[in-house]
């Protein structure tokens, strides 16, 4: 087992990483057992995949669970959802100090968590990631949220976990193209300061993608440690160092908003054509060389992911995508930041990126 822990003083955790880990996770369940049945949170589709096993783990240890069990999708991270969820955690008589349990990707880690961090002015909860996505990303690192009207993640807190249990052996139900859109998030560590390790990918991507045990176990590890760092030194993003784990994002958020947030581009996909976009201007301005935009480019398509606005189907125009970006939670008095790159693992913040050229740069891509 790989155990990283992410360093935040008194609200310090482990995240352990091992494959088959979900069928004895109940012996790590047990320190947070009280006399009520855990409360397990969980998607339709997770529950059909991965629940029998959690519930044999559990009850094989002598404890007990209940199952909720929403709708699967992001439309799950709602107020209507979250106004459910909260009802039923007060109704099952969660206490502050007891834990709930989220079973799934980031929709439900981000939901559960954010429902913790109101019940009862604050409960604990676990994370047991079932996507690519959330094992190498949202089940670490406390950010929780729902959608809003205006805008995706816009309700929410910082709110950290007591606990993540990874079983990479998960993502064995998980359909391939949802583990690739995870893969991008995994090429996005090596690309912001580890260029060792997007060679790794670059040699591996076929393994991992396979199902790997070896491959899929390494790259959830490093992706985690690489980011238990970046928390650990700057959790509430005001350092600046977190934000650089939205390289991709704010030309990903533009081409989602584009396609409405749906099925059409999944968030992953969404940061996979956002990073190359990202190169991509940072060459345009002279500071990244095109060979390295190029390799990071092929990389991602042979992983399966798009890598230009072709690629993700996107044929609007430059000034309309910029205008999704001025939605971006990210602006701050009337500027946007932008995560640009030197070169491959050598990403960082740009404060003076004019939305105008960003635009320009678009039609032209
Ligand atoms: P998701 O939770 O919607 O899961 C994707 C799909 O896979 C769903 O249909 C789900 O039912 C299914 N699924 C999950 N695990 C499965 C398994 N093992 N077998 C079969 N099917 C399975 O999506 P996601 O990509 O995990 O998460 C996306 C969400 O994460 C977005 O809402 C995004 O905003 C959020 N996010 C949060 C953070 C953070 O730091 N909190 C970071 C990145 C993304
Ligand atoms: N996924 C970005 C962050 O956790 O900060």
């Amino acid at each position: 087992m790989t155990i990283v822990p992410v360093s935040l003083g008194d609200r310090s955790y482990d995240v352990r990483i091992e494959a088959g880990l979900l069928d004895r996770a109940g012996e790590a369940l047990a320190p947070y057992a009280t006399g009520r049945p855990f409360l397990v949170i969980t998607d339709e589709r997770v529950a059909e995949a991965q629940w029998p096993r959690l519930k044999a783990a559990i009850e094989g240890a002598g404890l007990a669970a209940e199952l909720v069990t929403l709708p699967a999708g992001e439309a799950t991270k709602s107020w209507p959802q979250l106004e459910a969820l909260t009802d039923r955690m007060i109704e099952h008589g969660i206490e502050r100090r007891d834990h709930v349990i989220a079973l799934g990707g980031g929709v439900i880690g981000d939901l559960v968590g954010f429902a913790a961090s109101i019940v009862k002015r604050g409960c604990n909860f676990i994370q047991i990631p079932t996507t690519l996505l959330s094992q190498v990303d949202s089940s670490v690192g406390g950010k929780t949220a729902i959608n809003s009207r205006a805008g995706k993640n816009l309700l929410g807190a910082f709110h950290q976990p007591s606990l993540v249990l990874i079983d990479p052996d998960t993502l064995d139900t998980l359909p391939l193209r949802e583990v690739r859109a995870g893969y991008a998030e995994v090429v996005k560590y090596g690309l912001i300061d580890d260029a060792g390790f997007f060679e790794w990918c670059e040699a591996n991507v076929g393994k991992l993608l396979a199902g790997d045990s070896e491959a899929r176990a390494y790259a959830i590890a490093k992706s985690v440690a690489a980011k238990a760092a970046i928390v650990a030194d700057d959790e509430r993003e005001t350092s600046g160092r977190r934000a650089l784990l939205n390289l991709g994002h704010t030309f990903g958020h533009a081409l989602e908003a584009e396609t409405g947030f749906s099925d059409k581009l999944l968030h992953g996909e969404g940061v996979a054509a956002g990073m190359a976009l990202a190169f991509g201007y940072s060459t345009r301005r002279g500071e990244c060389s095109g060979q390295e935009t190029g390799r990071v480019v092929a990389h991602l398509r042979a992983a399966g992911l798009p890598a230009s606005l072709g690629d993700a189907g996107i044929s609007a125009s430059g000034e309309r995508l910029v205008e999704h970006m001025l939605h971006d939670k990210k602006m701050s008095a009337g500027t946007l930041p932008f995560l640009l790159a030197r070169g491959i693992g050598q990403t960082y913040l740009a404060k003076d990126v004019q939305l105008d050229d960003v635009a320009a740069y678009l039609d032209a891509a």
